[in-house]
């Protein structure tokens, strides 16, 4: 599939699954099962958490529940401004839930500082992130986020959720694309 648009296997698909065990392992002891707050209530950001957020979901071995959100922030394909939209809210309250955001990535981390600014404001029981990716510039915003995957260099990566133009998303394992991909059709 994708014949020769992938430079590079930065992930396999077997490094894939077995941190996305290892982080369900530590999810599962923050998240005490019978607490007051109920279910941890998972929050996948569309559409590029949703291979995570199942897998995720699948290897904790505590309840969970499920709800997402999409957003869309203004700027090019390849890169993102912090202007955030909402395209898809909650269709449930989360005021005393326990939340974990579920994120495939955080790139410049102006997508989720916006999030969690938001999900904030609705006072939930307790707000946690958990990242499968994050790249160096992540770290000049200010989010804290106590559980990530994979840290990984400042390259554009597609699969297992991550597109380019809503392509890749498909691939079960994270590479990079070659850079005539996307040097070709100039800004997408
Ligand atoms: C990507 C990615 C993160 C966000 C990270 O989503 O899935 O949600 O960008 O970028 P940032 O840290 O620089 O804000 P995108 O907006 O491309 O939408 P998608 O998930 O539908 O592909
Ligand atoms: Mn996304
Ligand atoms: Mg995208």
């Amino acid at each position: 599939m994708y014949e020769g648009d992938i430079a590079s296997v930065l992930l396999t698909e077997d490094q894939i699954q077995e941190r996305v065990k290892s982080l369900a392992a530590e999810i599962a002891e923050r998240y005490p099962v019978g607490s007051p707050q109920g279910d941890l209530l998972l929050v996948g950001v569309l559409k590029g958490a949703i291979f995570f957020m199942t897998d995720l979901s699948r290897a904790l071995p505590i309840p969970t529940q499920m709800e997402f959100m999409a957003v869309s922030s203004y700027g090019s394909s390849t890169s993102s401004s912090g202007v955030v939209r909402i395209l898809k809210d909650l269709d449930k309250d989360i005021a005393g839930r326990n939340v974990l955001i579920v994120e495939d990535i955080i790139d410049s981390g102006l997508t989720l500082s916006w999030l969690i600014r938001n999900l904030s404001s609705r006072n939930p029981g307790s707000l946690e992130v958990v990242t499968l990716l994050r790249k160096p510039d992540a770290v000049k915003t200010d989010v804290n986020v106590a559980l990530i995957g994979f840290d990984i260099p400042n390259e554009f990566v597609v699969g297992y959720g991550l597109d380019y133009a809503e392509r890749y998303r498909d691939l079960p394992y994270i590479g990079t694309l070659d850079p005539k991909i996307y040097s070709d059709d100039g800004d997408l």
